[in-house]
């Protein structure tokens, strides 16, 4: 039995290289990896079937997974996410505790599942997928390592009820597929908080799938069971639906969501956060519906001049949420000019160009939560007055 989290990667590690994922640590090393790997004709098709996914129906997403799950292709496409795998999987582990019956909604490849069914041969897993292909992998894998204690069924739970019935329910990046959906707008651009309207909750959790494939997760899981749920729903305006959704089937925190952060080929990815519920804790961890902690420093006009950083770098800027409190706390603002807009579906920006305690500064806010303030000298001014008429004749 492994037992810290350093046995377990190592494991993972094992596990990820038997299905042929590589770990990079380096961009180019990958792409060269690549192109060796996969022709330019199956990148095409690949990228063909991407866009076909973000824009189209859930007959074009079953496509994009039944495409990616040929072992020509899953090897190369899922090291991209190697981190991620690690990431979750040891994560997930930890959490497994005296479950019995366990299931994985959205198992794709069954990379993870396989994993899961590999360190705890005394529990049951059971994992599900609408892409058949994807099936068919996770089948021949669990068949050639012998393993007795997991199952793989082919079900699109938007269409077809569960079975069965477990004390653990797994989800990761299953749920809120739709990435292009950019969440419930907050009240207006002066506030984070949003309305507590039911009509617009149901409105996301419809166009996102997340109702139907939510509501049948609970029903197949046990009363005293628990549910792990990990989504890309870091931003403030997809965590507050997506958490409310939670919330409103009974499902109550049973630690504090951690943030997930990984490395893909790419970029960084801030991800998650990590949810372990249940349905019957006592416990009173509230739902956190504020901005995460930034990296904006706080604004002292005395000090400021001093430390303002490279040669064409304003005395201060600040792109995050706290960009707000910042905003509110200038000393005997004045507004020189300002201009609110709406778009058709009631989204608001904001532009803000006015006059502080001697300086100059620029704010903007919309109800998407994304802030920026810019603060400089009176000898600059013309900088932040370019930058004010660029912004507001994008705005709608
Ligand atoms: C991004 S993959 C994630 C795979 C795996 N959970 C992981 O973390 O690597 C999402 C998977 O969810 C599956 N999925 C999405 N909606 C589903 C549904 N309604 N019923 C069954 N599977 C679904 C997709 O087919 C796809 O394989």
């Amino acid at each position: 039995m492994l037992c810290s989290s350093d046995e377990i990667r190592t494991t993972l590690r094992e596990h990820l290289a038997w299905w042929g994922l590589r770990h990079f640590s380096s961009d180019r090393d990958y792409f060269a990896w690549q192109r060796q790997r996969l022709p330019y004709e199956d990148l095409k098709r690949l990228a063909f079937h991407a866009e076909q996914k973000r824009h189209g129906d859930r007959h074009d997403e079953i496509m994009f997974y039944d495409v990616t799950a040929h072992p020509k292709i899953y090897p190369v496409l899922y090291s991209q996410r190697y981190e991620y795998y690690e990431e979750i999987g040891v994560r997930m582990t930890a959490h497994f505790g005296q479950a019995e019956d366990i299931l994985d909604f959205g198992c794709g490849i069954g990379v993870l599942t396989v994993f899961y069914a590999r360190l705890f041969p005394e529990k049951n897993f059971v994992g599900i997928d609408r892409s058949s292909a994807s099936i068919v992998v996770a089948r021949e894998r669990a068949d050639k390592l012998g393993l007795r204690n997991l199952r793989f069924e082919c079900v699109d739970v938007d269409v077809e009820p569960l079975s069965g019935s477990y004390d653990l329910v797994v989800a990761t990046h299953a749920l809120v597929q739709a990435e292009q959906d950019r969440g419930l707008p907050s009240r207006n651009w002066r506030t984070f908080e949003r309305a507590h309207d039911p009509s617009q909750q149901l409105t996301f959790e419809r166009r996102t799938g997340l109702a139907i494939r939510l509501d049948e997760l609970c029903r197949v899981l046990n009363s005293s069971g628990r549910m792990i749920v990990s989504e890309k729903t870091r931003q403030l305006a997809r965590r507050v639906p997506f958490q409310r959704a939670l919330a409103n089937r009974g499902l109550r925190l049973v630690e504090r969501p951690a943030p997930i952060r990984y490395r893909t080929v790419e970029e960084v990815v801030d991800d998650g956060p990590f949810y372990v519920l249940d349905r019957r804790s006592e416990a009173t961890l509230d739902w956190d519906e504020e901005p995460e902690q930034d990296q904006g420093q706080h604004f002292d006009p005395h000090t400021v001049s001093m430390s303002a950083g490279a040669v064409n770098a304003p005395l201060y800027e600040n792109h995050w949420p706290s960009a707000q409190t910042t905003w509110e706390q200038l000393k005997d603002r004045e507004v020189i000019r300002e201009t609110t807009r709406q778009a058709p579906d009631g989204r608001q920006v904001h532009a803000e160009r006015g006059r502080s305690h001697g300086q100059h500064y620029l704010y903007c806010a919309n109800t998407f939560d994304q802030r920026q303030l810019v603060i400089d000298e009176e000898a600059r001014v013309t900088m932040l007055d370019e930058y004010y008429q660029e912004i507001t004749r994008g705005l709608p």
